[in-house]
């Protein structure tokens, strides 16, 4: 049985602390999609962690955890995170898995990806740089290099062969950059790479299943960045969605069980695309401000705005969204007004669903007002005790998506969830 964690937004939902504090009723967590473009920040003991590339169960001693074939590998992140972790007495040989299956960003794949987004200009999709996009152009291109290739003997004819392809395309681009120090780090990085376990991991995911284990998948980026259903161009590279768990991991569509959408009591976005409730003014400062809205990946600034139900009902349609979980409700604390997005206004037409090309339409978001709480929330513990007008709010999203918000996160802490 595989339950599964995802984001509903644009990424940075919470789904690190939310992974993180369901983690002890699994026995496997799983990441599925994505790479280091992802930023999960959980708290450990009170002292705060970012994970890129390991599953944010690790720090669970009894838990397994494997990263999946439909993840994009970068084994200096991974090395680097490796060293984090240990630093917290976790063994990483112990109870982190890598399927062979998995695929290798290397250092020309950073350099395209920055060369790709330099002769893009304006029009720059706001990647993170981290070589995703021409890592993925290499798996559909039949080009890639994956972990289990590490193992064979002709693995370093295999390398150059790909970085002299790569080497064209950056010529194309005019783009010239000495990557010799990312490569003699990348080499030392495979070194580490090869030290760990590294499994047949369809086979090592359905004996667990097999076995009666409950498997977690962990999503990476959000349904809004997903490669077909999000706000194209404006994507990640991979599909972030529920069914990108089947082709991430190996696992048949029959195994899944719940669907855990995890989206912000607000929203933001980082790096360019549409975004219809985006609030460019004093509003929106204020909530990047109270939620410490900056990249945990990259540091930029996080696009902030009303919560967007239009949005939210499509994404947690075309995940089977069975449970929401709606973080950072506690930012909301200090508004005395909120808004919720239930339409959009198109060419005069009031429009509840998504339309093909956000970007290529202007968008009036039609807002629904709602009084806010004015209290501080973050030590609730109780559905009981939460205030009134939050359980409005929550009330109307519940009915407006028709799927039920099962916990609110009221806090970045561990501890500071609440069930409904
Ligand atoms: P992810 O990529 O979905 O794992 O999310 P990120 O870690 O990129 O961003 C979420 C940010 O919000 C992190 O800084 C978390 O520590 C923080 N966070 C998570 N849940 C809550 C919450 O309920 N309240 C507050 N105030 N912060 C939260
Ligand atoms: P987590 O897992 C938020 C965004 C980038 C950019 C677009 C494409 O932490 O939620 P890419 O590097 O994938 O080519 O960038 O997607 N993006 C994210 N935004 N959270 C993420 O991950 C993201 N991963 C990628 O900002 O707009
Ligand atoms: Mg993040």
């Amino acid at each position: 049985m595989v339950d599964v964690i995802l984001g509903l937004q644009w990424g940075d939902e919470g789904k690190g602390k939310i992974v993180d504090y369901f983690a002890p009723n699994y026995d496997v967590v799983a990441r599925f999609q994505g790479g280091p473009n992802a930023g999960h920040t959980l708290y450990v003991g009170g002292k705060k962690t970012v994970l890129h590339q390991i599953p944010s169960g690790i720090f669970h001693q009894n838990t397994v955890n494997i990263i999946g074939n439909g993840v994009v590998l970068d084994p200096v992140t991974l090395k680097r995170e490796c060293d984090i972790v240990a630093s917290f007495g976790i063994d990483v040989r112990k109870n982190l898995f890598i399927s062979e299956r998995t695929n290798i960003i290397v250092p020309t794949h950073r350099a395209l990806d920055k060369a790709s987004e330099l002769q893009k200009g304006e029009s720059k999709i706001g990647s993170t740089l981290k070589g995703i996009g021409p890592a993925y152009m290499d798996k559909t291109g039949r080009n890639a290099i994956r972990v289990g290739d590490l193992l064979d003997k002709n693995f370093t004819t295999q390398y150059i062969k790909l970085r002299l392809k790569h080497q064209k395309l950056l010529d194309n681009f005019h783009f010239i950059e000495d990557i010799s120090a990312w490569e003699e780090e990348f080499f030392e990085a495979l070194e580490f790479l090869r030290t760990l376990n590294i499994v047949n991991g369809e086979y090592f995911i359905n004996n667990q299943i097999a076995q009666g284990k409950k498997v977690l998948a962990e999503g990476a980026q959000g349904t809004m960045l997903d490669i077909d259903f999000g706000t194209f161009p404006f994507v990640t590279s991979s599909n972030t969605i529920s069914a990108g768990v089947c082709t991430g991991l190996g696992v048949s569509p029959k195994q899944i069980n719940e669907v855990l959408g995890v989206t912000k009591a607000y929203c933001t976005r980082v790096g360019s695309g549409p975004f219809p409730t985006e609030l460019e003014d004093a509003t929106g400062e204020e909530l990047r401000k109270i939620g410490s809205e900056f990249g945990a990946t990259t540091g930029r600034p996080r696009r902030c705005g009303w919560i967007d139900l239009v949005a939210l009902k499509y994404t947690c349609m075309i995940n089977g969204v069975t449970q929401v979980v709606m973080t950072k409700a506690d930012v909301l604390d200090a508004f005395e007004d909120l808004k919720v997005c239930t339409a959009y206004g198109i060419n005069g037409a009031i429009k509840q669903e998504v339309p093909f090309q956000m970007n290529k339409v202007a968008i009036e978001p039609q807002y629904q007002n709602f009084k806010g709480w004015n209290i501080d929330t973050t030590a609730m513990k109780e559905a009981a005790n939460l205030p009134a007008e939050m359980s409005s709010y929550i009330q109307f999203i519940n009915q407006y998506i028709g799927v039920p918000v099962k916990y609110v996160s009221n806090g970045p802490g561990r501890e500071q969830i609440v069930a409904l």
